[in-house]
């Protein structure tokens, strides 16, 4: 079975203003090598895209946006939509993180209404899912991510789910410097994946990229690259280090193709 290709995202969660946001693009540019074996992308904050978007031109990076709003446009106070972020430059949106479910009210129902929102113009959701420590501790890790598959994804077709990407982002590792072991990682990616399975048939299955995410470093990329199911990293923290987001996507490179 060929692997998947693999995404290295970087999420610049609320850090970074335009012009802080510019000189760490500049600096990813030239050192992001121009390969085409693995998708780059980075989601700096809404005020940023744009600035963003000028200096990636020409670039293999792309640009995504952290968060939309389901409609098109109208009286929304604060929301950006699908349409907004496309003409920003954007072609991924992130969608579901555990940050907007813990602090924003999203639920799998409001993830399923985004993911419905983006696909149309052809932004690529990138659908966070993950379970929290408490989670964990109680056993519940699979029963929590297959109810925000089953919920999240409700009503996608087996057409639409080929331009998901899945993100499984442990909660308890997120920005704690704790992170899944390869083992423990590949274990949940195995469960999305059997489940991609039941619900769309093996060869979409196959074909469905799932990225990890929580605490990855230059340090740990290497291993979680080579698990079955690992097929890429959505990097928080070290992302908004030029030198350390490079390193991964780099070491990244070395191991899907070793
Ligand atoms: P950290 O890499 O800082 O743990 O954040 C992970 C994350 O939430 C990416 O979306």
């Amino acid at each position: 079975m060929a692997k998947r290709k693999p995404l290295i995202a970087g999420n610049w969660k609320m850090y970074k203003t335009g012009p802080q946001a510019a000189e760490l693009t500049s600096r990813l540019k030239s050192l992001v090598p121009d390969i085409m074996d693995v998708d780059v992308m980075v989601a700096p904050p809404f005020t940023a895209l744009e600035v963003v978007a000028g200096i990636l031109k020409g670039s293999v990076i792309h640009l995504g946006g952290q968060d939309l709003f389901w409609e098109v446009e109208g009286a929304y106070t604060g929301e950006i939509s699908a349409p907004m972020l496309e003409a920003a430059g954007c072609n991924y949106v992130i969608i579901g993180h555990s940050e907007r479910r813990q602090y924003f009210g999203e639920t799998n129902a409001t993830v399923n209404r985004k993911i419905q929102a983006a696909l149309p113009g052809g932004l690529i959701p990138v659908v966070c899912i993950g379970e929290s420590e408490a989670e964990r501790e109680s056993n519940e890790t699979f029963s929590v991510v297959q109810k925000q598959l089953e919920e999240g994804l409700e009503g996608i077709t087996s057409d639409e789910i080929q331009k998901v990407t899945v993100a499984y982002e442990p909660v308890w590792a997120i920005g704690t410097g704790k992170t899944a072991t390869t083992d423990q990682a590949q274990e949940v990616h195995q469960f999305i994946r059997g489940w991609m399975e039941t619900a769309y048939g093996n060869s979409v299955a196959n074909d469905v990229r799932i990225l990890y995410g929580g605490s990855v470093k230059p340090e740990n990329i290497g291993d979680l690259m080579t698990m079955a199911d690992i097929d890429g990293a959505l990097v928080g923290g070290a992302s908004l280090d030029a030198d350390s987001f490079a390193a991964i996507v780099r070491l990244s490179i070395n191991a899907a193709t070793d």
